[in-house]
């Protein structure tokens, strides 16, 4: 029968890479524990309207990359593209504004935006996400930005690059627009036809536009960093010398608008060029009006998200330092020993000793070969004879050397090989020392 593959864009996780993963989402979960920031989960799929309220009516995500279909023909329902909108529905929605004055919640999971799959751009993705709702003091954009350094720091990254910029605030937007849809008009002739129709919806979405023609264009066009109101201007000065006196090291990118409508004042990404062409690991930034546009109370927001595949792809250790071993490997000889051998195998896991045996009848050599490569740090050998004799082989993997077991009960066995191997200086009874 034809195979059933998977779909295009959306990606396996095979054991081998899991590991990796466990220490990325630990890592973030212990820095997250310092900074107070507690877990919030969240459903995959939500009603269309949120996002389509939340990131904006035309933006790209919007109008061309979400998974929307009809529930039966009842309501529209979408595949969540982004953790942000979702996380303050159920902020709204749970009324955790009473909680605290300023709420800090993270959230992991797989995000859904149906863009052409490339190096480090997938269909399904996953986020680490991270919101701070309640409060627009400038030092909790700085607060946020060090800890996000100072996690993908812990998780060994380099070469990374912060940049940030202000989009300012709706009061300072006001007269940007028209001087920037003023400038673009002049330039209308070179703007792609993507460009010509935002020129009308969103002209700040142009800044987004990979388009070399509209690159160009915008080189010379007004930012919105030189419009900032008196407020907008204070708050990102003092973003900006917080993350000096933390010897966070950025720059200013003008022309970062980020692809989500509902940004205000601070904007940042986090690039690294060994990433290619999909750089950003991190964007993130404040939206003060989004709580509202969605409902809720009038209370400002800052958050980021971390693309979970970009930041694995550059952690500069193998997949091989993540995979956990067996302890050990019961290599059993005959039905009897395979009785014992199960037995004995529960017995150990439940004395929290990571154990392996071999159902299949197999001659020693190959069963040595089986814990050799699963990696396992004893071998204990046992055939009937064994078995009868009450004697097994324990074998250090590792130096080779072989020591005698003596056999009593399944239980008592399990004990001694246990404390044996968490290191209680017990070792195990009749060890006899002798190299194999
Ligand atoms: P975003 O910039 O759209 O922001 O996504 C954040 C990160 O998710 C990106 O920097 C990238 O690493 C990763 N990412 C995005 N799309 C893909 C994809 N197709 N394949 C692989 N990785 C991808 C947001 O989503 C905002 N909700 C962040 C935020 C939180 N702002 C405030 N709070």
């Amino acid at each position: 029968m034809a195979q059933v593959t998977s779909i295009r864009g959306f990606k396996d996780i095979v054991p081998d890479e899991v590991g990796k993963w466990h220490y990325v989402e630990a890592g973030a979960r212990s820095v997250f524990s310092l900074f107070g920031i507690r877990e919030i989960r969240i459903p995959i799929l939500e009603k269309t309207e949120l996002f389509v309220r939340g990131i904006g009516e035309t933006t790209d995500i919007v109008e061309k990359e979400m998974y929307t279909f009809k529930d039966r023909g009842e309501d529209l329902l979408t595949l969540r593209p982004e953790a942000t909108a979702s996380v303050l529905r159920a902020f709204i929605e749970h009324h955790l504004y009473e909680t605290d004055p300023l709420v800090k919640l993270f959230t992991i999971g797989p995000m859904f935006r149906r863009e052409r799959p490339q190096k480090g751009r997938f269909r399904q993705f996953h986020q680490i996400n991270v919101e701070y709702i309640g409060q627009d003091d400038p030092r909790i954009d700085a607060e946020l930005i060090f800890m996000l350094m100072y996690l993908l720091q812990s998780l060994g990254l380099e070469s990374l690059n912060l940049e940030i910029n202000s989009l300012g605030c709706a009061q300072c937007r006001k007269p940007y627009r028209p001087e920037l849809v003023a400038y673009l008009r002049n330039h209308d002739g070179e703007l792609c036809q993507d460009c010509l129709r935002r020129l009308e919806t969103n002209p700040l979405r142009i800044f987004d536009c990979k388009a070399e023609s509209c690159q160009k264009i915008l080189v010379d066009a007004p930012v919105m960093l030189d419009t900032l109101c008196h407020s907008c201007r204070h708050h990102f000065d003092t973003v900006q010398q917080y993350l000096g006196e933390l010897s966070i090291h950025f720059t200013l990118n003008t022309r970062m608008v980020r692809g989500l409508d509902y940004y205000t004042k601070t904007a940042f990404e986090v690039t690294a060029q060994s990433l290619g062409a999909q750089n950003a690991v991190t964007g993130g930034g404040r939206y003060d009006g989004l709580l509202k546009l969605l409902g809720g109370p009038d209370m400002p927001g800052v958050g980021f998200a971390i693309g979970v595949e970009r930041l694995i792809s550059m952690i500069p250790r193998s997949n091989e330092d993540f995979i956990e071993h067996p302890d050990i490997f019961i290599a059993a000889l005959g039905a009897r020993a395979q009785g014992y051998a199960f037995l004995l195998a529960q017995a150990l896991r439940r004395a929290g000793i990571k154990t392996e045996m071999d159902y299949s009848p197999r001659s020693l050599k190959g069963l040595m070969k089986r814990s050799d490569r699963l990696h396992c740090r004893y071998t204990l050998m046992v055939g009937d004879d064994e078995l009868d004799a009450k004697n097994a082989s324990l074998r250090n993997m590792a130096t080779k050397e072989q020591a005698a077991l003596h056999l009593s009960s399944v239980e008592e066995d399990a004990r001694s090989l246990a404390s044996m191997i968490n290191g209680n200086n017990r070792k195990p009874a009749d060890a006899s020392g002798e190299k194999g």
